[in-house]
């Protein structure tokens, strides 16, 4: 979520003074972690380590999140400062200075998050849905019977009901954003953030007290090469971009609000450190139950929802820990669907000064509602459109967040380097005080121009041949 949204994005950023600075530090880690941490790393991050096969794409994971993805985090947070401004707004200036259309970087990354948030809202939905069941549970009598039989399977047949929870939750987005009530929604996060850390290190202590983790560990700390493919690097790399939420200008506008004396790659090491964690420790929790199941889901989309709710019928007072589980995770994905909406809204008044925040917002609103029925029915009423054998909320998943993006943070290291000298990037960069950014700044510089360029052209094109494998040389 952006700060001080109701000065900064109405008034844009023709001065310094004019765009809204964070209250307090505390505050302002809160989130820029709370923005990066989301259903990515508790939902998305198990099964993907799942279906690539463990320990050694964990390994490639881990490399690119503390290279690529933070040099990119950094540069982001950078061009949003110098510019002061949203990337929208950059791009046209690039654009002018240059001669040449650029726009077409700004366009791709502001369509990509409006998808995004589109898909993010229908799996918020699903969290919504689980929610909702746990707390039902707690008023039935026959309240242990009811939760052993809540499932994927009645969202799986009900697209309209995953279209009503994804309205819900997008509705409540722009509820805070619009009221004005982002203040009061950050205390709540402020105090929900610490709970689920809470939350989830005790249930990480239950589950790796299960009989499987001996297995789990091997799975994920003795890493076996030869299960990398072809599509490996790329998977890793998108999920790298989507969890720390890179690509869709997010980072720019968050920038474009930090005040001057913030040291922004202090911030960027400690956002990717926090967010990569938090990631591991999700599948170590979640992998242990799953792998106590017979028929393990540990490739599919439906893991999360599958595996916790088992562990909280054994425990006592599970059905607790399943509701408050379950709504700190709500939040957080009301959070990270917030940050995207602001920065969707904020390019917009950015970009046409003429555009009224409020109609911004609606016109956002409603068109990331239509875009929400494709992920919702894609079970139902659009289960015959396959590609590749796969379902139509896969094959999203995948060109968004393994095509899409990368292609977008390219686009966005051209208008980091085209938007800023060299001196401002490197003064930026650096910090009087400690001798490591001083070592750093040339490694940053080199991993931007040369290393992520190289490794998300070869993710694209290993993942381009691998299509072309399965269609044609079976
Ligand atoms: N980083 C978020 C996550 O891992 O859940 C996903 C995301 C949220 C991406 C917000 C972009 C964004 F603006």
């Amino acid at each position: 979520m952006m700060p001080d949204a109701n000065v900064s994005m109405s008034q844009s950023s023709t001065h310094k003074r004019r765009r809204g600075s964070f209250r307090n530090r505390i505050a302002f880690y809160l989130l820029a972690i709370g923005s990066a941490c989301g259903l990515g790393n508790i939902w998305r991050f198990p099964y993907v380590v799942g279906e690539n096969g463990g320990g050694a794409f964990l390994l490639v994971y881990i490399f690119l999140s503390l290279t690529i993805g933070l040099s990119v985090l950094i540069a982001e947070l950078i061009m949003g400062r110098t510019n002061e401004a949203s990337l929208l707004k950059i791009t046209r200036k690039v654009s002018v200075q240059n001669k040449k259309s650029f726009f077409w970087f700004g366009r791709l990354s502001l369509f990509i998050s409006l998808v995004i948030l589109a898909y993010y809202s229908v799996i918020s939905g699903w969290v919504l849905h689980f929610l909702t069941q746990f707390l039902v549970g707690l008023f039935r009598s026959d309240r242990m019977h009811y939760l052993g039989n809540i499932s994927m399977n009645v969202l799986n047949e009900n697209g309209l009901l995953q279209f009503a929870l994804a309205s819900v939750h997008l509705l409540i987005c722009g509820f805070i954003v619009l009221r004005g009530v982002t203040e009061r929604f950050e205390k709540i996060l402020t105090a929900v953030l610490p709970l689920f850390g809470i939350l989830v290190f005790l249930i990480l202590t239950r589950s790796l007290s299960l009989p499987s983790s001996p297995e789990v560990l091997r799975f994920l700390f003795y890493p076996d090469f030869s299960k990398l493919n072809l599509t490996s690097l790329g998977h890793a790399m998108g999920h790298v971009l989507f969890t720390l939420s890179l690509g869709m200008g997010v980072l720019v506008t968050f920038g474009s609000y930090f005040k001057e004396d913030e040291h922004l790659p202090t911030l960027g090491v400690r956002v990717t450190l926090v967010d990569t964690i938090i990631s591991i420790v999700a599948v170590l929790m979640i992998f242990p139950i799953a792998f106590s199941i017979s028929n393990k889901p540990l490739t599919d989309p439906s893991l999360l929802f599958e595996a916790l709710p088992q562990l909280f019928l054994k425990i006592e007072y599970g059905e607790y820990f399943g509701l408050a589980f379950f709504l700190c995770l709500w939040v957080a994905a009301l959070n990270a669907s917030i940050a995207l909406l602001e920065t969707l809204i904020s390019n917009l008044s950015d970009r046409f000064q003429q555009a009224n925040r409020f109609s911004a917002a609606w016109l956002v609103i409603l068109v990331t509602l239509f875009l929400t029925v494709f992920p919702a029915f894609s079970g139902t009423l659009f289960k015959n459109i396959k590609l590749l054998n796969q379902s139509l909320i896969e094959n999203l998943d995948s060109v968004l967040i393994n095509y899409l993006l990368p292609i977008s943070v390219l686009g966005m290291i051209i208008i980091f380097f085209k938007s800023i000298n060299e001196i401002d990037y490197k003064e930026k960069f650096v910090n009087e005080s400690s001798e490591s950014s001083q070592m750093l700044v040339k490694n940053w510089i080199w991993v931007l121009k040369w290393l992520a360029p190289f490794l998300i052209i070869l993710g694209l094109i290993l993942q381009f041949f691998s299509v072309i494998k399965n269609s044609f040389l079976k």
